[in-house]
């Protein structure tokens, strides 16, 4: 077979070409040169202490100043120690002191075409409204809120006024499923849910409500819930527990000070999936993530003040808790948000909003891109898109061919590429070309960002030779570094920092090439990334044996030309359970309700007995081969880098 026909990560190694920061662009950059972010980077390794001390300082608005930089007892760091400061009010109140108190904070379009614009100044007073609803149902600072909600402009009001008040929220994606809801919200014991009676996608209404009906009946610590109402079909409302967003609204103050919050307080956990069964809550914190959140954002977007941005991921990731919210706003940036599907209700729905709201900077996944490759250039040749002036990749590697179509296509050649590589962990991107500076070459993330110091090493943790696949792992400490998992500090220990002592481990493979640059090469873990969002294994395994009929189950991922990788399940029947096709059905469907659409199994196969070690484990190097077609141990010389991974990940099968 050759490369070609292989393509994803072997072309991905053989790639040369190279593309300078356009004059255009680079002449307005902040960072212009790759000997200036040379230097910046190097003095930000050497002297971390000035750097972080001096971006703080510039940033941020603080109530109180930090007495120590940092404390770092391996793993445990503590950034800004002494500070005072308030995410919200950095994100909303310190704008409206300035000419920008009527500029777009949120552009938001509905699905269905309705939109709204937030000044910074509509934005406090929501926020501030909101907030004391909040603390007129008796929430208070570090009680955590569970927010489940779609993609309107409540829903960043809802994360502003949980920072304002010091209350950790804990958003859980719209796209999960009553189940994983009710997993989500045990595990932080929220006592409060914010949603909506339910959000658009794709012209139907995804019933919000009616989850969370379904899992408060699991989820006994929820004493009250707001809903927003959005869709407006019959919802059923529980006196005395449910309260309409309007109504607790309209009776509140727009006077609301902000809490302000130690360095180290809990801004938010996020659920993520791990390569166990059981999704981590990653608590992160105040000072450090906001720092980190906004400073990327500043560079790694190049952010100007006339920059109409949008991210297009849901809040209910990372990537829209630090670009849609968080970085852009604090910069007192106009975020763009919209609420529906990629592709409702035609291919040009992305191109649509950006010819309608002039959208300059454009932050996307690769699965959308080769999605839209799939749909044909037609759509968006329809559309003006000449107000781009950057492109941003995240999620997942981003194969060539995408990379330079949307270089062409979407970016009509002028626009640089941002390949942004980082983690529900990191907070905020850790590798990443800057794009006034940076020579940036398809399907490569280059350099680390300022402040970041990333390695690749061997098993014992020794720095492999350049060109050398291996371990990824952080050197240093970072502001926005996780700083625990909720309730679970062995597992943080285990997870992160026990592969290479004293050092974070990402769980991607990567390697460097001979221009420093970092090529990543996926997961070394049971994780897969499914359209840029990561699922564990041994979640979807679990979905599955939680069958009656259901004996065994092993999934893997296999590679797939939108998706990236495509879930692929192989499944042992309890005796004299018969295999059928209604009974694939109905697992996908079991698999969905368990967790959520998100998960819904590509391909299920019956087998009478799965492949294992001596020791029992399954060998899941055998059935990554045959799921993706791939002939098993054979010959694999064109294949270097599935071997590379297979031996990281697999190195004790
Ligand atoms: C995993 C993190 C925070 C971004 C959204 C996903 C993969 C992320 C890239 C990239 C290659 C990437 C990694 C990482 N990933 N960005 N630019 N190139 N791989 O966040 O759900 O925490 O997943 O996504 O495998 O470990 P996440």
């Amino acid at each position: 077979m050759s490369d070609e026909q292989q393509g994803g990560i072997t072309t991905v190694l053989k790639e040369d070409r190279s593309f300078p920061p356009p004059q255009e662009f680079q002449t307005r950059a902040s960072v212009k040169s790759m000997e200036e972010y040379e230097q910046l980077w190097q003095k930000s390794i050497d002297d971390s202490e000035t750097f972080w001390t001096e971006q703080a300082e510039t940033l941020l608005d603080w109530d109180q100043r930090w007495e120590t930089l940092l404390e770092w007892n391996a793993p445990f760091a503590k950034w800004f120690v002494g500070g005072k400061l308030n995410a919200c009010h950095n994100c909303v109140d310190r704008h409206l002191l300035t000419w920008r108190k009527n500029k777009a904070a949120i552009v938001w379009e509905g699905e269905p075409g309705d939109s709204r614009v937030l000044t910074f100044s509509d934005l406090h007073r929501e926020v501030c409204k909101f907030s004391n609803a909040l603390k007129s149902i008796g929430v208070t600072k570090g009680q955590r809120v569970t927010i489940y909600m779609p993609m309107i402009p409540e829903l960043a009001i809802a994360v502003l006024a949980c920072a304002r008040i010091g209350a950790p929220h804990s958003v859980v994606f719209g796209g999960f499923s009553s189940e994983a809801l009710a997993d989500r919200n045990n595990d932080a014991e929220a006592s409060v849910m914010i949603t909506a009676d339910g959000g658009w996608r794709r012209g139907k209404i995804i019933p919000l409500k009616d989850n969370v009906d379904e899992c408060l009946t699991k989820s006994p610590t929820v004493k009250n819930v707001i809903v927003y109402k959005r869709t407006g079909q019959e919802i059923s409302m529980e006196s005395g527990r449910d309260h309409w967003w309007h109504e607790l609204v309209e009776e509140q103050s727009a006077d609301c000070p902000a809490e302000p919050m130690d360095s180290e307080d809990p801004l938010f956990l996020l659920y993520t999936s791990g390569s166990t069964g059981k999704p981590k809550g990653i608590l992160h914190t105040t000072a450090g993530y906001l720092l980190g959140a906004t400073l990327t954002t500043r560079y790694i977007f190049d952010l100007k003040e006339e920059d109409t941005y949008w991210c297009t991921a849901d809040v209910g990731w990372i990537t829209g808790h630090s670009y849609i919210v968080y970085g852009p706003l604090s910069n007192g940036a106009t975020t763009v948000m919209y609420e529906g599907a990629p592709n409702w209700p035609d291919a040009g729905r992305f191109w649509d909003v950006i010819e309608k709201y002039r959208v300059n900077i454009l932050y996307t996944a690769p699965t959308a891109i080769r999605a839209f490759i799939k749909s044909g250039d037609q759509w968006p040749k329809k559309h003006d898109l000449t107000s781009l002036r950057l492109l941003g990749t995240v999620g997942e590697p981003i194969n060539p061919e995408a990379w330079m179509w949307y270089h062409e296509v979407i970016g009509g050649g002028r626009c640089p590429i941002v390949d942004t590589w980082w983690q529900t962990e990191t907070g905020s991107i850790m590798i990443s070309p800057l794009p006034g500076a940076t020579p940036t070459v398809p399907g490569c993330a280059t350099r680390p960002f300022f402040g970041i110091q990333p390695q690749i090493v061997d098993k014992e943790g020794k720095e492999v030779t350049q060109g050398r696949g291996g371990f990824l792992v952080m050197a240093k400490p970072w502001p926005s570094m996780l700083r625990n998992i909720w309730g679970d500090e062995e597992r943080f220990k285990q997870t992160y920092w026990s592969q290479v002592a004293g050092k974070y481990f990402t769980g991607d493979g990567a390697r460097r090439d001979e221009k420093g640059y970092f090529w990543i090469l996926g997961r070394v873990d049971d994780v897969i990334n499914v359209s840029g969002h990561r699922l564990s294994t041994m979640e979807v395994e679990s979905a599955l044996v939680s069958h009656d009929d259901v004996a065994e189950a092993a999934v893997v991922g296999r590679p797939h030309e939108v998706k990236g990788e495509a879930i692929t399940c192989f499944v042992t029947l309890e005796e004299g359970k018969q295999p059928s096709p209604e009974l694939k059905t109905e697992l996908s469907k079991h698999v969905v309700d368990q967790i959520g659409a998100l998960a819904r199994p590509e391909e299920i196969r019956f087998t009478d007995s799965l492949p294992k070690t001596r020791s029992g484990k399954i060998m899941r190097r055998l059935l990554r081969d045959v799921a993706a077609g791939r002939e098993s141990q054979g010959d694999t010389s064109t294949l270097e880098d599935f071997t590379v991974l297979a031996q990281l990940r697999d190195g004790d099968e």
